[in-house]
């Protein structure tokens, strides 16, 4: 049973869990791969078929799963010298008011790090934050850190936490605000337009087409001069003909509108 499964099972595997909402294309296959053999053998399942009755029996496991699947690390300031250059780009920019859309924000250290960085520089702020997973976005929601979690937090922010019980939660925040919504990058349009696109560590996840049209989509939700923030280990060697010039490592500005993608079929004539 163990990856990569043959062409019937894969091809099962695919029916079943778009069938249940999950959109398999989107991502690189191998990585999927490796998650479900993984979560199939931590769960005891026998066979890929066994585990497949059961997630269409059982619609918990399958949220279980989904957030498996879709893989939620993350972490406060996560690659914490480019917070310090998106801190320093956003320095130059007159603007008093950002509207910010976090997508794959996962739990929500993300969002919360750019709303502590902004409040610091006391600049005023919206901050859409958006996942396509439920589960991890009721954590969010729920805005409890750990000890852990908390001392990821340069000592400089950590003035805008306070403790509850062993834990922390942001304190009121004067700057402005962050909401969570669901969202799916792939099929969904863009929550809004935006100054600054954070979307970090997912596109990476993508197949190439999906990916080049995600970045497509996050250039469409971004007001010329905006700023796209990607991971630090992502490669957006296509930047120039996506509409972006480098404002900073991993640190991408709009500077037009991105080029529709080019058809690949352009005659279908008799
Ligand atoms: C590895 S985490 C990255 C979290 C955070 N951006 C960071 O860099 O620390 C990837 C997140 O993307 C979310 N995700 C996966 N596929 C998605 C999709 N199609 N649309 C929106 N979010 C997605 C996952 O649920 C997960 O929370």
């Amino acid at each position: 049973m163990n990856a990569p499964y043959d062409e019937p099972n894969w091809r099962s595997i695919v029916e079943t869990l778009e069938r249940l909402g999950f959109n398999v294309g989107a991502y690189k296959r191998p990585q999927l791969e490796r998650r479900l053999n993984s979560f199939i053998t931590r769960e005891g399942y026998s066979t890929v078929e066994e585990f497949l009755a059961a997630i269409r029996r059982d619609s918990l496991l399958y949220r279980r799963f989904h957030t498996y699947l879709t893989i939620h690390v993350t972490e406060f300031f996560r690659d914490r010298p480019y917070w310090t250059r998106f801190r320093d780009v956003i320095r130059d920019i007159p603007t008093r008011d950002f509207r910010i859309w976090s997508a794959g924000c996962s739990w929500g250290a993300e969002p919360v790090s750019a709303a502590l960085l902004l409040e610091e520089m006391g600049r005023r702020y919206e901050i859409v934050a958006t996942d396509s997973d439920e589960v991890v976005l009721e954590t969010a929601r729920q805005g409890v850190y750990s000890q852990a979690d908390y001392e990821r937090i340069p000592e400089l922010y950590r003035k805008y936490l306070r403790p509850q019980g062993n834990q922390w939660v942001l304190a009121p925040l004067g700057g402005g605000r962050i909401t969570y919504q669901r969202h799916d990058l792939v099929a969904d349009a863009p929550p809004g337009a935006f100054d600054v696109v954070i979307c970090r560590n997912l596109i990476i996840y993508f197949k190439g087409d999906v990916r080049a049209e995600v970045l497509r989509k996050l250039n469409s939700a971004l007001r010329v001069g905006g700023l796209l923030f990607l991971g630090a280990t992502e490669t957006f060697l296509e930047y120039v003909e996506m509409g972006f010039e480098v404002a900073s490592p991993s640190i991408f500005r709009k500077n037009r509108e991105a080029r529709p993608a080019l058809a690949t079929k352009v005659y279908t004539g008799p």
